[in-house]
């Protein structure tokens, strides 16, 4: 799968088959985080991998889904993400600006998940200071994210949106993510007439 190929097929997956991911490709996910472009070549962030069975719940607990359908997207029992990878920034190396890194290091990460036939979700809307207890994570970290991952049970479509960008479930369930259209992004030399 070619990169373009992996950027169209990716979708945010938030019901999980249970099969559990091999260690080592939740490694191969962090390296390809850790080769992202970094402002000054600073690397400030890290990453967490969370497959302890012991843990999992917990983390799901600390965290929100779907906001536009809830409660319709959150995982149900049976459907929880079965790794989590959680994204640090280190503020010793960079005390604030490493957001573009951390979203440049996510994207990698996410995009080999795709080619891995992997499915996630970017969680921004978590409990830091719950995640921080639960896994010992010094105060000199800022938790920036949370990336949920498994193996997908759904399949989300990508649509031009026309009205809404807000997604939705269709009556067979289906998730459908609403896209500005390139006509409504793109400009080509100049933005005015
Ligand atoms: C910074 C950021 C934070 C997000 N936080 C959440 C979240 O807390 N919960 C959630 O269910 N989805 C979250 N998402 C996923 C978005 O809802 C999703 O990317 C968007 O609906 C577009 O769908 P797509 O990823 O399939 O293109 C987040 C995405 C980003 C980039």
């Amino acid at each position: 799968m070619d990169v373009y190929e992996a950027i169209l097929k990716r979708r945010t997956i938030r019901k999980f088959k249970q099969d559990l991911i091999p260690t080592d490709v939740l490694e191969k996910l962090v390296n390809a985080a850790r080769l992202a472009p970094s402002g000054a070549n600073l690397q400030p962030i890290k990453y967490v991998i969370i497959n302890d069975p012991e843990l999992l719940p917990s983390v799901f607990s600390m965290t929100r889904w779907a906001a536009y359908i809830a409660p319709k997207g959150t995982p149900q029992a049976g459907e929880e993400p079965t790794a989590y990878i959680a994204v640090l920034a280190d503020r010793e190396i960079r005390a604030t600006g490493y957001d573009s890194d951390a979203g440049a290091a996510i994207e990698n990460l996410i995009l080999t998940a795709v080619s891995e036939g992997i499915g996630s979700c970017w969680l921004g809307s978590i409990d830091r200071e719950g995640l921080r207890e639960l896994l010992q994570i010094p105060e000199n970290y800022h938790i920036h994210s949370l990336i949920a991952l498994g193996y997908p049970a759904e399949s989300p479509v990508a649509e031009d949106a026309v009205d809404s960008i807000k997604y939705y479930k269709d009556e067979n369930g289906t998730l459908h993510v609403p896209k500005r259209t390139l006509a409504e992004v793109m400009f080509v030399n100049r933005v005015g007439n």
